[in-house]
């Protein structure tokens, strides 16, 4: 892993953040991408990694921020965003939001390192997905749609890069500890009342281990999927949820 270079998004927090420390103790150059620069400079400083600041809706400094870096052989497309709601209460502003976030910021990353992959004959692009991009659960209609829809991307790319040396792959985490979930757990105890370790207790109860999944599980099925060792792996969207999906 030595000597290449990987640029993780959504890197200063959660599971984003357990990939970009997970793929720099593996000796691989690393390059943030995140919203905010305080966190940024923290956060890089503390694992020699690099940093540029964007965000991935915006195409145009999606572009900028490619245009600044060096060689690119590993992506992973992190950033994510999740609401819920109830299926006649998700509007088309909903279901864009998590379109804009969940797919487009990755395709449109995706985009930037490709090229230079294809022409060196070998990259790793890991998306990260969730449970809910192999199967449905209520009330995250638009949070679902779009995460069938990256792991859609996934293997249709897969297919269009396995002989160029480039792998595409999914990992799909079902609840993990970070403030996604926190959030989640807010959301259940104000809209239902039941308090905050029942909360807790319907999330862990989805995942057969009974537990959350930890972040560093999913940065470690991440360095795997980016190591030689996995190079006939392509167009997977692979569970890490306990036996959930
Ligand atoms: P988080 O909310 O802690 O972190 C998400 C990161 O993405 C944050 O750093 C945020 O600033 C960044 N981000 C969001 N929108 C962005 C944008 N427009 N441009 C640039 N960065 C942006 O969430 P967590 O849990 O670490 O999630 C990471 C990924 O894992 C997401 O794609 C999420 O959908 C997915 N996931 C999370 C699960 C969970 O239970 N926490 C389960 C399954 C999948």
């Amino acid at each position: 892993m030595a000597e290449r270079h990987a640029v993780v998004t959504g890197a200063t927090r959660g599971i984003g953040w357990a990939i970009a420390r997970r793929l720099a103790e593996d000796g691989v150059r690393v390059t943030l991408i995140g919203r905010d620069m305080k966190r940024l400079v923290e956060r890089a400083s503390s694992i020699g990694a690099d940093f540029v600041a964007c965000d991935v809706t915006d195409a145009e400094a999606v572009g900028h921020a490619f245009a600044g870096l060096d060689h690119v052989d590993m992506l992973i497309n992190n950033a994510g965003i999740a609401e819920s709601a109830p299926f006649l209460k998700s509007d088309d502003a909903q279901f864009q939001r998590m379109f804009d976030v969940n797919v487009l910021g990755a395709v449109r990353c995706t985009r930037h390192v490709l090229p230079g992959m294809i022409e060196a004959g070998w990259g790793r692009v890991v998306n990260v997905a969730s449970t809910a991009g192999l199967r449905g659960y209520g009330y995250i209609a638009a949070y679902a749609a779009s995460k069938h829809a990256l792991v859609g991307v996934t293997r249709s790319l897969a297919l269009e890069t396995a002989k160029r040396g480039v792998t595409v792959n999914a990992v799909c985490p079902g609840f993990t500890e970070t403030d996604m979930t926190e959030t989640t757990l807010d959301r259940i105890v104000e809209k239902t009342g039941r308090t905050r370790e029942q909360a807790m207790a319907e999330l862990t109860a989805s995942n057969p281990q009974g537990r959350l999944v930890q972040p560093d599980e999913v940065a470690a099925a991440v360095a795997f999927l980016c190591g030689d060792g996995a190079a006939s792996i392509t167009g997977q969207a692979i569970a890490i949820a306990g036996g959930e999906a």
